[in-house]
């Protein structure tokens, strides 16, 4: 497992305002858009491209595009629906799926309610979603459920991410696993109620209200 914390005074300067209690609901999701994009930069470091000859105005040359099949992107619901655009503005022909995981605010375990994904993800690189690595349940839970389909690389992509987290993954897959944390900030610990602290509070209700 390779954990990337993304260092760019860019990065924090959004990721302060994101954490800011005043900030509200449509500045929050402006700048999740923007955050993601950068995030995703640093994320796609590894995708998959393949040599492609093309001729310029000038010369016959040899570039490369995206290789077959396309990255798949997964965003986990409902939060990590606040960071699709920011991501296929950077990947616009990724394939895009669905995974609706909840978690229980008691036990703090995920469960998976909704799921729209091709059958098969053999040999797919796959870019999860979800905006707070807490307790790790969910994120780990999603990436079995990509893993059982053939993906054969996994990387997430998180605004924050708890040492709690970060080593709940790594204990569930293993060092050697091809999975990828690329996150803006690694924060100091969950409290009581698995919360990020100092985190943003809960990432889906600021960015779509408490519904
Ligand atoms: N989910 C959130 O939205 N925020 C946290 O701090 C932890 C989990």
């Amino acid at each position: 497992m390779r954990l990337h914390v993304v260092d760019h005074p860019l990065v924090a300067h959004k990721l302060t305002v994101l954490r800011d209690v005043g900030t509200d609901s449509p500045t929050f999701r402006r700048l999740t858009d923007e955050l993601v994009t950068l995030l995703a930069y640093e994320a796609t470091r590894g995708v998959r491209v393949e040599a492609h000859d093309i001729v310029t105005p000038v010369a016959p040359t040899t570039g490369v595009h995206l290789s077959a099949p396309k990255p798949l992107v997964v965003p986990i619901l409902r939060a990590g629906l606040g960071m699709l655009d920011g991501m296929t503005r950077l990947v616009p022909t990724a394939e895009v799926g669905f995974l609706g995981m909840i978690r229980d605010e008691e036990t703090l375990k995920a469960s998976t309610y909704a799921n729209r994904l091709p059958e098969s993800l053999t040999g797919r690189q796959v870019f999860l979603l979800d905006p707070m690595l807490a307790t790790g349940g969910t994120l780990a839970a999603a990436m079995h459920f990509v893993f059982d389909r053939g993906a054969d690389d996994v990387t997430a992509i998180c605004l924050l991410a708890a040492p709690e987290g970060i080593a709940a993954v790594e204990a569930e897959f293993g060092a050697e696993a091809p999975v990828t944390i690329v996150t803006a900030a690694l924060d100091e610990r969950l409290n009581e109620h698995g919360y990020i602290v100092p985190g943003l509070g809960d990432a889906g209700d600021r960015l779509y209200g408490v519904v």
